[in-house]
């Protein structure tokens, strides 16, 4: 069901539950609605899922009308086949869709894609999804971790088989150069045709995947009459098929006997072997129990996520907007602990982040509230994956360190775990070699000849160059916007090394987190500004590159361009470190509110694209010159606009899940400074919100006032006493728990008196 209809029954109950510490039966869920930002290039994940779970079971669309389908949904096209991993909110080109089933009612022609239409539109709820065939065929499944289960329902009298194409996986017809490809697999049925295991081995996606392997295990509830297995549309009599033509396109056909109406499978997936992807069927589904499934993943994301936040407001859209955004950032990465076919180790192991660059700046924040055991399983794993790989990734999906966009960002999100002192065993020996490996060591040299310039799968390309003269110059692409990476990645060491007394270090890393500073031109200027002062390209002697150079533009803003996904002028606020340093380079407080003006449309101009990620804090630091009631309209004008509920609720792709960290933190009134302790103050959009914190902290949020157009921050109490800064930090509320309570009303007051957001970074 896409709405629930009793929601506020629900949330008294949920509230109840939280408050007595009564169990939390499935059944309670709040509102959430799976499809939001499925749609309108979000690429959400709808299908069934545990948080952070490996296994990501849906459909998979083919013939849709927008081409490449990321996630697999799309809400048109034909379903090609009900498999086992995907993605969720991700760009470039799709990864997965693999290990798949599909229901027929009769023999098809296997030398091509074989599908089936939807008789209707799918229904689906947190951790249960049906999809109804237009051969007549209702399947409905739900994920373990590492394994799920389907019930098939077949027409009277008609003809009951599965498919299982071997082959299948996304594509990317538009990008063929980036498409997965099959590579070599094999099937192979049990004597009593009740069950087949095999392997699948793709290749190629978003990052050029080498190939890498995919073993399954199947059971069914039913033996099989028959088992054909074709190649390339040739069917025979047989129980094993396999293939190393890449080619080729290999499967089963499974026919059951006449009369089978109900019929369930089990599968289970493993990167290590058939027989594990055996045992983790085992280990998470007795007999073929589909509620039993269903209820374990309600209860799994009750338990991790919902419990976690308890949200009320007497206006349901606002509700449903905070959970769906709950939801939607708890889905990657994915737990692969105990499914890494590449080294053994008694660490955690995560793979699928698609892209740390788009997570760094909300979503691992978010987690490290809410979440500090994902945190920190988190951080060992990619501290893990530094020593047996050389280096953390920025992206890594299919078990290998995918394109690396801007800095080695997986800094920050160290330093924010490290600062916000998340605990779970973290050992930061060892974390802070990985940053130090990032921040010193040019990483290998990796060509995508598809993207002249995107040419490492980790760490900071160019960082010899920048160390020596202090930038990137334009020899690199995205000098720019790496070189503003850099320096923020240097402050994240500079803020570790400190807390590990590394005296040293710190003083190094902190005079570098100020290089920024070499790339901004006073004099740069733009024709549709009254201000100057603007990031700008160098070359490597020291001179200004001016060639094609435009503040408000980036060319394109991709691979091979100065910047990457935002323009010199979104660039030159993304120094959350240094804010004071900018504000001296700016001038004056009023030059400073000016540009800020011109970011977001409230004024006409908009010379930021709020859809991606770049530019995500720069509504909020108005606070740093006590402009808060311009934050607060800023963000106001920013999600009324851009944000809605439903499918196409989402301003472009969700990218893992940063969209929704960051809608979140917008509705409940403030936003972290990552790699610091600062969350700087906004105004909540719902009435209420407690956060039941995993060391029995409760922190309330509260309001008087709240209105559609009474918004403006008139005072605040935190913990009871009046406050007048305009930011708080990490232990003020989440440490031992606390309050933040909002009075609030029609016309802004300045009411931010005290001592402005701290620059950390700030160096005369
Ligand atoms: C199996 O999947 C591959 C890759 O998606 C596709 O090319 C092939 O046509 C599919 N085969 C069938 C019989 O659907
Ligand atoms: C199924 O077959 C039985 C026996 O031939 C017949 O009585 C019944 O009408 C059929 N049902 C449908 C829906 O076709
Ligand atoms: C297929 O599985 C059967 C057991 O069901 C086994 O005897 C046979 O060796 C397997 N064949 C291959 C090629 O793996
Ligand atoms: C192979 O075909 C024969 C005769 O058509 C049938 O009896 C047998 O069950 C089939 N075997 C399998 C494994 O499908
Ligand atoms: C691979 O399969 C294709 C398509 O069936 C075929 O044309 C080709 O000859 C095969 N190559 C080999 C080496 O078998
Ligand atoms: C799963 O969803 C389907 C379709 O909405 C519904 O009929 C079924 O009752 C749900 N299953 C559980 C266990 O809630
Ligand atoms: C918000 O919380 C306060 C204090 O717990 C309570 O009195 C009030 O009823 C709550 N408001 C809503 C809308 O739930
Ligand atoms: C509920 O919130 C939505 C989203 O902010 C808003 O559009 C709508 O007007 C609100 N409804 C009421 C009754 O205030
Ligand atoms: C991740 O997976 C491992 C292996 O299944 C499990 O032990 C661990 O508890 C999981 N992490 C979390 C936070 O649930
Ligand atoms: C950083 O170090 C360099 C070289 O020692 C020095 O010239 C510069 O002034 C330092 N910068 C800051 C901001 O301390
Ligand atoms: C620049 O300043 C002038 C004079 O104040 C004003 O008329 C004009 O609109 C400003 N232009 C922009 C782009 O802000
Ligand atoms: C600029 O804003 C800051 C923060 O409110 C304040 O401390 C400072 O005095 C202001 N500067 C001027 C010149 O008004």
């Amino acid at each position: 069901m896409r709405i629930n209809d009793g929601i506020l029954g629900t949330m008294t109950k949920l509230f109840l539950a939280h408050i007595l510490a009564l169990p939390v039966v499935a059944g309670d869920l709040p509102p959430v609605d799976v499809f939001f930002g499925t749609e309108n290039g979000g690429n959400v994940f709808p299908g069934a899922a545990r948080p952070f779970g490996m296994a990501r079971m849906g459909v998979d669309m083919v013939d849709t009308k927008e081409g490449s389908v990321y996630s697999g949904y799309a809400p048109d096209g034909n379903v090609a086949g009900i498999s086992m991993m995907h993605e969720s909110g991700t760009g470039g080109a799709p990864e997965y869709g693999v290990v798949a089933q599909l229901p027929l009612t009769k023999d098809e022609d296997y030398s091509k894609t074989v599908s089936v239409g939807r008789a209707k539109a799918d229904a689906a709820e947190v951790g249960n999804y049906t999809v109804f065939l237009s051969n007549g065929v209702i399947a409905n499944f739900a994920a373990a971790e590492r394994s799920g289960i389907v019930e098939y329902s077949f027409p009277e009298n008609a003809s009951a088989k599965v498919m299982v194409n071997v082959s299948h996986h996304l594509r990317a017809d538009s990008r063929p150069y980036w498409t997965q490809n099959f590579v070599e697999g094999s099937a192979n049925v049990s004597s009593e045709l009740n069950a087949y295991t095999g392997h699948s081995t793709i290749e190629g996606g978003w990052a050029n995947q080498s190939p890498w392997t995919i073993y399954f295990c199947s059971k069914f509830d039913t033996p099989a009459d028959s088992v054909s297995s074709y190649e390339n549309g040739n069917v025979k009599n047989a129980t094993f098929v396999t293939s190393n033509n890449k080619s080729e396109n290999i499967g089963l056909v499974f026919s059951f006997p006449s009369g089978t109406s109900k019929l369930r499978s089990k599968m289970g997936i493993s990167h290590i072997s058939t027989d594990q992807a055996c045992s983790n069927i085992a280990s998470e589904i007795n007999d073929f129990d589909l509620a039993t499934v269903i209820s374990d993943a309600q209860t799994a994301w009750e338990n991790e996520v919902f419990s976690k936040v308890t949200i009320s407001d007497s206006n349901s859209t606002l509700l449903q907007l905070a959970y769906n955004a709950l939801y939607g950032s708890h889905l990657l990465p994915s737990n692969k602990t105990g499914e890494n076919p590449n080294w053994k180790s008694s660490e955690p192991y995560y793979d699928d982040f698609f892209t740390i660059w788009d997570t760094f700046r909300c979503l691992n924040p978010l987690l490290n509230i809410l979440n500090p055991t994902r945190g920190a399983e988190i951080i060992r794993s990619l501290t893990d994956t530094y020593k047996h790989v050389g280096f953390t990734p920025d992206g890594r999906s299919a078990n290998q360190n995918g394109k690396t966009q801007g800095g080695s960002d997986s800094d920050i999100i160290f330093a924010d775990a490290f600062v916000k002192d998340i605990g779970g065993g973290i050992n930061w020996d060892e974390s802070y070699a990985a940053m130090v490996k990032n921040a010193e060591v040019e990483p290998p040299y990796r060509l995508d000849t598809f993207v002249p310039g995107s040419i490492t799968n980790q760490g900071r390309q160019g960082i010899s160059q920048y160390k020596k003269i202090g930038y990137l110059s334009r020899d690199y692409t995205r000098s720019v916007s790496k070189t503003v990476e850099f320096a923020y990645d240097d402050f994240a060491l500079s803020v570790v090394a400190k807390g590990l007394h590394k005296d040293d270090d710190h003083e190094k890393y902190l005079n570098r987190s100020s290089y920024w500073k070499n790339l901004w031109n006073k004099d740069a200027s733009s024709k549709s500004c009254n201000y100057t002062g603007f990031l700008q390209p160098r070359h490597n002697n020291g001179s200004w590159a001016t060639d094609k150079y435009d503040p408000l533009s980036c060319e394109g803003c991709y691979w091979a361009n100065d910047e990457y996904e935002g323009r010199p002028v979104e660039y030159g606020w993304a120094v959350p470190h240094d804010i004071a340093g900018l504000l001296d380079l700016i001038g004056d407080n009023q030059t400073f509110i000016t540009r800020l003006d011109d970011m977001f449309g409230l004024k006409g101009h908009s010379y930021a694209d709020i859809g991606n990620e770049p530019s995500f804090l720069t509504p909020y630091l108005y606070n740093y010159v006590n402009a808060q009631s311009k934050t607060v309209e800023t963000i106001r004008y920013i999600i009324n606009h851009s944000y809605s509920t439903g499918a196409s609720g989402l301003p472009g792709n969700s990218d893992a899940g940063a969209m929704q960290a960051y809608l979140f933190f917008a509705l409940v009134g403030f936003y972290p400074v990552t790699g610091t302790t600062t969350y700087l103050i906004s105004s909540p959009f719902v009435s209420n919100v407690t956060f039941n914190l995993d060391n029995g902290a409760k922190v309330s949020i509260t309001t008087s006032n709240l209105s559609s157009d009474s918004f403006y921050v008139q005072s605040v109490q935190l913990n009871g006493k009046d406050w007048n800064k305009n930011w708080f930090s990490h232990d003020d509320l989440f440490s031992h728990g606390g309050t933040l309570h909002f009075n609030l009303g029609t016309s802004p007051v300045q009411w931010d008196t005290g001592v402005e957001p701290p620059s950390p970074g700030h160096q005369n």
